[in-house]
């Protein structure tokens, strides 16, 4: 009976002016990896994929979602201080480049989550680019 218990899968409207591949005009080649790699988790633009509506698993994914959005919402990067972007930034280049995100059991099921070691280098160059000019 667990199947019919409902976990909250609405998602909030995203609004353009602070979400981060709309104000960084991110490349398209980016913004997919980004988008089908990251902002499931980060972001308030959650592609829900069909095992997440099968319990015990979608209240596992729910949670991960849940705790990623908390540490980092590209949804609302606009809204964040100077600090917490080059912070979430620096972070972002470490956990792609040790391979701690996208979180390994996701990708089991998310196969556009895995990436390439060019597609690593690829979000790796672009986050970096950003610090280096201090354009976040
Ligand atoms: C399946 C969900 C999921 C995906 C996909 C995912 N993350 Fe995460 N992320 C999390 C969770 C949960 C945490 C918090 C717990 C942790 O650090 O393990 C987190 C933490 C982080 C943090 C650390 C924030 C802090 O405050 O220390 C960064 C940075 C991050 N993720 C970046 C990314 C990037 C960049 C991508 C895409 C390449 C990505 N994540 C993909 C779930 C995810």
């Amino acid at each position: 009976m667990i199947q019919f218990i409902p976990t909250d899968k609405v998602n909030k409207p995203v609004d353009r002016k602070v979400n981060f591949v709309d104000i960084k005009k991110t490349p398209p080649k980016v913004r997919e990896l980004i988008k089908g790699a990251c902002y499931d988790c980060h972001s308030d633009e959650t592609k829900y994929p069909g095992y997440a509506y099968i319990a015990p698993i979608s209240w596992s994914v729910k949670s991960h979602i849940n705790e990623g959005r908390e540490h980092l919402n590209f949804s609302i990067w606009g809204t964040y201080n100077k600090d917490l972007k080059k912070s979430m930034l620096e972070k972002s280049v470490q956990t792609i480049e040790n391979k701690t995100m996208p979180m390994p059991g996701y990708m089991v099921y998310h196969k556009k989550a895995n990436l390439s070691e060019a597609e690593r280098m690829l979000l790796v160059q672009y986050f970096e680019g950003m610090l280096k000019t201090k354009t976040y």
